[in-house]
């Protein structure tokens, strides 16, 4: 087959399909970025059974999907996976067996404080693992550094700081994420129970998918990854088995309009 028609066969396609199944349509090595939000089985409603797995049976379909996954990667290709505190410490251990651990992302969901149990902290955070498969693997800083504030520039206007690269390109971002989850009257907010913000996965795909590249997300659920994915200029390819969330994909893409790189990124603090 030519090349071009190959490509066209499974890049920038959703399919309404079981992952470990979909896996098989796209070549091993043509992958720039996996973003995985799979289900974190703690019983969510998807319109199917898919979080509702007991804990040895989640962790073994995990481990499955990630076998099927990692080989899709390009060399230099990297991986964040959306987590909860319940199974980031299985799930890492299994990563860390397979590629080398970049760090441990914080999403702090701003939730605000209002009730909760009594007997142990209220949690507010998901986990985010960012793996590569090499030392070598593609991160581009200067596309999510964080412009410092006036105030911050005028303390550093010292001689020795004049010109500072760093100043004026502003700073890494954190390992903390500090961004508002979509609440019910967000203007991004879509019919699904665990949609992440473009913010969020918009960071991550600047940072770790060259321009033109492809991100691969196995459980697109409202299609987060995708839309970020088309927003930025890269191309996506992905599974979901919900087709009332293949039909919100299919709308989302078409409202979103093309890049916007200048509002993404820097309300992340
Ligand atoms: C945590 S949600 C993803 C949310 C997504 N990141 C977003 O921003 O909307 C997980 C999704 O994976 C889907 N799913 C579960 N098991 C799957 C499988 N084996 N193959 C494909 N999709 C699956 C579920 O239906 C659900 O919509």
């Amino acid at each position: 087959m030519h090349a071009d028609v190959e490509q066209s066969s499974w890049r920038n396609q959703i399919f309404q399909e079981d992952a470990l199944q979909g896996f098989a349509r796209i070549p091993d090595g043509s992958i720039d970025l996996l973003i995985a939000d799979p289900p974190y089985g703690l019983g969510k409603d998807y319109g199917n059974d898919s979080d509702k797995m007991a804990m040895a049976e989640y962790l073994a379909w995990t481990e499955k999907w990630i076998d099927a996954a990692l080989p899709k990667l390009k060399p230099h290709g990297s991986l964040y996976i959306f987590l909860t505190w319940r199974y980031s410490p299985e799930i890492f251990v299994m990563l860390k067996q397979r590629m080398i651990m970049l760090n441990e992302i914080i999403w702090d969901r701003r939730v605000p404080s209002m009730g909760g149990g009594t007997r142990r902290y209220s949690s507010v955070h998901d986990t985010v693992g960012f793996f590569s498969l090499g030392k070598d693997h593609y991160f581009n800083l200067d596309a999510i550094r964080i412009p410092y504030d006036a105030e911050t520039k005028k303390a550093r206007s010292r001689s020795i700081f004049v010109g500072a690269k760093w100043l004026e390109l502003g700073y890494n971002p954190k390992d903390v994420w500090s961004v508002s989850r979509l609440h019910r009257e967000h203007r991004e907010r879509a019919d699904h129970p665990t949609q992440k913000p473009l913010e969020i996965v918009e960071r991550m795909i600047k940072a770790s998918c060259p321009p033109g590249g492809v991100v691969l997300d196995p459980f697109m659920g409202s299609g987060t990854t995708a839309v970020a994915a088309q927003r930025c200029g890269r191309s996506f390819v992905g599974f979901e088995l919900n087709p009332t969330y293949c039909a919100l994909i299919q709308q989302r893409l078409a409202q979103h309009e093309a890049p916007d790189n200048a509002r993404s990124v820097l309300s992340l603090e």
